[in-house]
């Protein structure tokens, strides 16, 4: 058969030779965004505008699909769209992937430095001192110049592939700035993300209501655990290198220089380094950043020190688990003394009292904290802090500010102790604390604190999803008496709406139309908005699914409900009491007649690989690759169910580290029992097959 080439070879060189043109055009291209992408991403340059840069792109763009045929693999194109089957294959390091000694103080650094001198005979030893980036060791392999693979650290010996979440890293140069590359070049580096990226992951989580990252790190080892590069590309992540692994057809003598050639092939280096020639200054560079840390947009958690020439690191070798020649002077989590001036109580969407302390404000760890949650009484009382009393106070992982504890000594005797109220100090309500539990609630049902952030709820992001409902306009509309529940909303004329401060025509009749599209949110969404306590927004969607309408579902019975994949005893009780609620009934009549709609769709039929179809998965005890959330995720996404509580009906119990309770049960029914990589195992290969 002649193939649909040939006739362009025959009928001359013209059109070979617009092909040929179109080749070279798009390697230009190639060249000129990878130069920008340097500019912008490594040196924080740029020398074109964003606009210009999107035409080379737009352009490169149309000549690759026209011809598919000249897509090459380190295209700026194809920084996402690498195979997520490949994901997380083992990867044996060809050079072991070390990690460091530390030391947390002058001492012990100054111990090092005589241990080195020692063995070396000198004490005349260069050091280079780097920042310690606060992220996920990553090693990356460089073929011929061309970006090959990526991995993480693993035990050591051997890591995953990450290659493709990797590649969606846009300061990564895909393709080495040199004349003539090594055959191989292994290099070693840490993947983070910057403060304000950190910052908006969490928000958009907090919004979604799934569980936030307790820091960048975690964030950033979350976001190169995704099987889908599109995800890990939405997280701008980052990278800086800063070690050599496996090389050919390369030597290098030092660490300076082997940064400096690092740099000059366009990877991205950390301009902070510094070589020194004493334990001294090495201490000295050490406590500069210790101070100034909170300036640099990304976290570090101390600083590295290695012997600069490879010469002498090789004389000094390494134990099984760290190299002798360098070590990492770790900060101290820094903590700063203040005085508890209240102790506060907020009351949230379920009634629950929570206390926090409103500090004097403090600088610590690069903001300002002026309150810190103290959970609950209990939490009070085992700390013994009291209101007036000198605390110190942390940030966990450098974010969330703590009280640690009350500075006894420093008690004038006019401290005094907290005790939580029987009354709701918004309502004057009655405050509940049921036996065994540590919230106490207010448990008015009108309680203003209450329907505040039941309408914040009701409308946020993750359920009815009304546009322009915040917390400023949901205060307004419950201040002016303008709703009274949640049903109200759906009554809110546009007069009425221009009622609202600093609200003109336009904002009004927005947020009108906001709510009018909001009646239309599938059933689910409404069931997690109505704010059921225990029902979130995974058991709202497998209610929807099992019961089909809000009428089905109020009027079932507790076996009826406990016989649902995922619903309990304690969840059953709770739906039951909220039906059972008259002033429940009555909202739920009004969203009714306002034409909200209370019933599910007929399934749409996803064209989604369903391969988990039917399948019931638990996951206990902690995992390490995925949050939780990220693993029930998965498993809906591919058609299974993800459940809280085991019983016959689960297919799989997905046991992490220190398994619970759910472990044992599993074993008693004997359920399926695997461990977190055989998920991930099960996982991948449906998702190749897929
Ligand atoms: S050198 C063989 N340099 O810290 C030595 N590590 O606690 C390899 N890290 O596993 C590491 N910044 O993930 C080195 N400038 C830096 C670093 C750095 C962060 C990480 C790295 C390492 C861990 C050890």
């Amino acid at each position: 058969m002649a193939s649909r080439r040939s006739p362009i070879a025959i009928s001359g060189g013209i059109l070979i030779s617009k092909l040929q043109e179109a080749n070279n055009r798009a390697e230009e291209l190639r060249s000129l965004i990878y130069y920008h992408d340097h500019r912008y991403y490594v040196l924080d340059a740029p020398e074109i505008s964003d606009a210009e840069y999107d035409e080379l792109m737009r352009e490169l763009i149309a000549i690759e699909t026209e011809h598919p045929e000249l897509v090459t693999p380190d295209s700026p194109t194809q920084r996402v769209g690498g195979e997520p089957s490949q994901a997380f294959k083992p990867v044996r390091h060809r050079a072991r992937m070390m990690s460091l000694a530390n030391a947390f103080s002058f001492e012990e650094l100054a111990a090092f430095f005589n241990r080195i001198s020692g063995e070396l005979g000198t004490d005349q030893i260069e050091l280079v001192c780097e920042l310690k980036i606060d992220g996920v060791a990553v090693s990356l392999t460089y073929e011929h110049g061309m970006y090959v693979n990526a991995a993480t650290r693993g035990d050591g010996e051997v890591g995953e592939d990450i290659t493709a979440n990797v590649k969606t890293i846009q300061s990564l140069p895909l393709r080495l700035f040199l004349e003539a590359p090594p055959d191989v070049l292994e290099v070693r580096g840490e993947a983070f993300l910057s403060k304000e990226q950190f910052k908006q992951i969490n928000e958009e989580r907090e919004e979604l209501g799934i569980p936030l990252f307790a820091n960048p790190r975690n964030a950033a080892a979350g976001s190169l655990r995704q099987l889908d590069p599109k995800v890990s590309a939405k997280r701008n992540l980052d990278m800086f290198v800063y070690a050599l692994g496996y090389v050919e057809g390369v030597a290098f003598t030092d660490q300076w220089g082997l940064l400096k050639y690092m740099e000059a092939a366009g990877l991205k280096i950390n301009k902070h380094i510094k070589k020194v020639g004493s334990v001294q200054e090495a201490y000295e560079f050490c406590e500069y950043w210790q101070d100034k840390r909170h300036s640099l947009p990304f976290e570090i958690d101390g600083v590295v020190i290695k012997v600069n020439s490879f010469a002498r690191q090789e004389k000094l070798g390494a134990t099984s688990k760290a190299p002798r020649w360098a070590i990492a002077y770790k900060f101290p989590a820094e903590q700063k003394t203040t005085v508890v001036l209240d102790i506060e109580l907020n009351v949230g969407r379920t009634g629950a009292l929570t206390p926090t302390a409103v500090l004097e404000p403090v600088v610590v760890a690069g903001s300002t904290v002026g309150r810190a949650t103290l959970h609950n009484e209990d939490e009070i009382k085992r700390k013994d802090i009291r209101i007036g009393d000198t605390v110190i106070i942390q940030k966990a992982g450098d974010v969330i500010p703590e009280v640690v504890a009350p500075i006894v000594s420093k008690r004038t005797g006019s401290e005094r102790e907290f005790a939580m109220p029987h009354e709701c100090p918004v309502c004057g309500g009655e405050v509940v604390r049921p036996a065994g539990e540590a919230v106490a609630r207010c448990i008015n049902i009108n309680c203003p604190a209450v329907i505040f952030e039941h309408v914040i709820h009701f409308a946020g992001r993750a359920a009815m999803d009304i546009d322009g409902l915040g917390e400023s306009v949901a205060h307004q509309l419950l201040d002016k008496g303008m709703i009274k529940d949640v049903a109200d909303i759906y009554y809110l004329t546009k007069e009425r709406l221009l009622g609202i401060e600093h609200f003109a025509d336009k904002a009004a009749e927005n947020l009108q139309a906001a709510i009018e599209h909001s009646k239309e949110r599938p059933l689910a969404r409404l069931l997690f908005a109505l704010g059921i306590r225990h029902v979130g927004a995974h058991v709202a969607e497998v209610l929807a699914e099992t019961f089909g309408s809000i009428d089905a579902l109020s009027r079932a019975s507790f076996d009826e409900l406990v016989a649902t994949p995922e619903v309990g005893p304690k969840i059953a009780e709770s739906i039951i009491e909220f039906f059972d609620e008259q002033r429940n009934r009555a909202v739920l009549e009004k969203l009714k007649s306002a034409g909200v709609k209370m019933e599910q769709e007929a399934a749409t039929g996803k064209g989604i690989a369903r391969n988990l179809n039917g399948l019931t998965f638990v996951f206990t005890g902690g995992l390490t690759q995925f949050t939780r959330g990220e693993a029930e995720e998965l498993v809906k996404s591919m058609g299974g169910k993800a459940s809280s509580s085991v019983s016959k009906k689960t297919d799989y119990v997905v046991i992490g580290e220190n398994p619970g309770s759910k472990y044992d049960k599993a074993k008693a029914l004997g359920v399926k029992i695997i461990t977190e990589d055989e998920f991930k195992r099960l996982v991948q290969e449906i998702s190749s097959r897929g």
